[in-house]
């Protein structure tokens, strides 16, 4: 009987590692140990032994069942892990593959080309130096007009059609609002709260009435920068925009000045660069003439330095006012400024990806 009970033990501990689930080792289990169990068999005929014959057998069959109880326990909990394990392997994220996991699941979005080039140009300007500064889009008339050298009769204020909110009770210069159309407005707020000498720049949106077309918007974007110090001159001037420019367009460019009106400056020039499609031969970009208008510039008119709290016999400078938008379409070669706006993803989702 005792050799029965070492065969079965030993079939026990050979059928265990074989089962992979704990089911199984579950009814492995009742067949041993259960109430109708091949151990319960054999203690069952216990009963016929001798009684020193029943000590021997009986210690050893509770030892047995110990340690099949015993055996059980851990080949459960081997399972449980190795079911765990399993999991792990087979559900495994890597949460460290970002793209691949976000281009899965949702749709990255992508970065606006005037954006693109907004950022790239305040990083140029910052590392000559240049403060970054903002404004209202909402705007009084003397900021915009008035003390911009530009007085309500001034033929210049038909240049720029404007977008006027009305206010009944109030008409005065300082109280009548606008959305300002040109960055210009920051001028005078810049210069108001600084000394000389300084040099800013002051990106954003601008508003005009007007009709759009393929180089025409409502809504478009313009950078002003400015200069104030001792002996500012125009190859000061020439100097940071032609800097900027290669930055920008990644070679060296051609620029050249033309004279131009804006009240706000003395002399007043608009600043032309060699087309850099056809490399000033003519095309349709440059319209056949080899350059391309890009911004409006020139030495600050001394009655906006004095509006601005500078003393114009001490101090000059210079100002400019790049057309982003413009700048934006000669770098990707976009013909026509109302994709910019136009919301639509096929446009946008062209240029980077966060
Ligand atoms: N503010 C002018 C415009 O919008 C541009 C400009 C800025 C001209 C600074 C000269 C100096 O047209």
């Amino acid at each position: 009987m005792l050799e029965q009970l070492e065969q079965l033990f030993l079939n026990f501990k050979q059928a265990l590692p074989t089962l992979g689930s704990s089911a199984d080792v579950l009814n492995l289990k009742a067949e041993y140990l259960g109430k109708k169990g091949s151990i319960a068999q054999v203690l069952k005929s216990l009963k016929d032994a001798s009684p020193d014959q029943r000590k021997v057998l009986g210690g050893r069959a509770n030892a047995v069942k110990d340690e099949i109880q015993t055996l059980i326990v851990t080949r459960l909990s081997d399972l449980e892990q190795e079911e765990i394990n399993r999991k792990l392997a087979s559900q495994r994220i890597d949460i460290t593959l970002r793209d691949s996991v976000m281009a899965a699941s949702t749709n990255s979005g992508g970065v606006h080309p005037v954006t693109l080039i907004w950022h790239e140009i305040e990083d140029l300007f910052l590392s000559m130096g240049f403060e970054i500064l903002d404004g209202p889009h909402v705007e009084d008339e003397h900021h915009n007009f008035e003390a911009l050298n530009i007085p309500a009769d001034h033929p210049a204020r038909d240049m720029q059609d404007t977008f006027w909110f009305h206010n009944p009770h109030d008409q005065s210069v300082d109280h009548r609002h606008l959305l300002r159309t040109h960055t210009s407005t920051v001028q005078v707020r810049g210069m108001s709260e600084r000394t000389p000498p300084f040099r800013f720049i002051a990106p954003g949106k601008v508003f005009r009435a007007e009709r759009t077309d393929a180089s025409h918007e409502m809504v478009f974007h313009q950078v002003e920068g400015m200069m104030v110090g001792k002996d500012i001159s125009v190859s000061h001037l020439i100097y940071f925009m032609k800097s900027i420019l290669k930055e920008i367009f990644k070679r060296e460019v051609t620029i050249r000045l033309r004279p131009g009106f804006f009240p706000f400056v003395e002399p007043g020039f608009e600043l032309d660069i060699h087309c850099l499609i056809c490399d000033g031969k003519g095309c349709s970009v440059c319209k056949q003439v080899g350059w391309v208008e890009l911004l409006p510039c020139g030495m600050v008119h001394p009655n906006v330095l004095t509006a601005g709290g500078i003393d114009p016999n001490q101090y000059n400078g210079y100002a400019f006012g790049l057309g982003l938008d413009r700048l934006v379409m000669m770098r990707y070669g976009i013909d026509d400024i109302r994709h910019l706006h136009s919301g639509d993803l096929r446009f946008v989702s062209q240029f980077k990806h966060y």
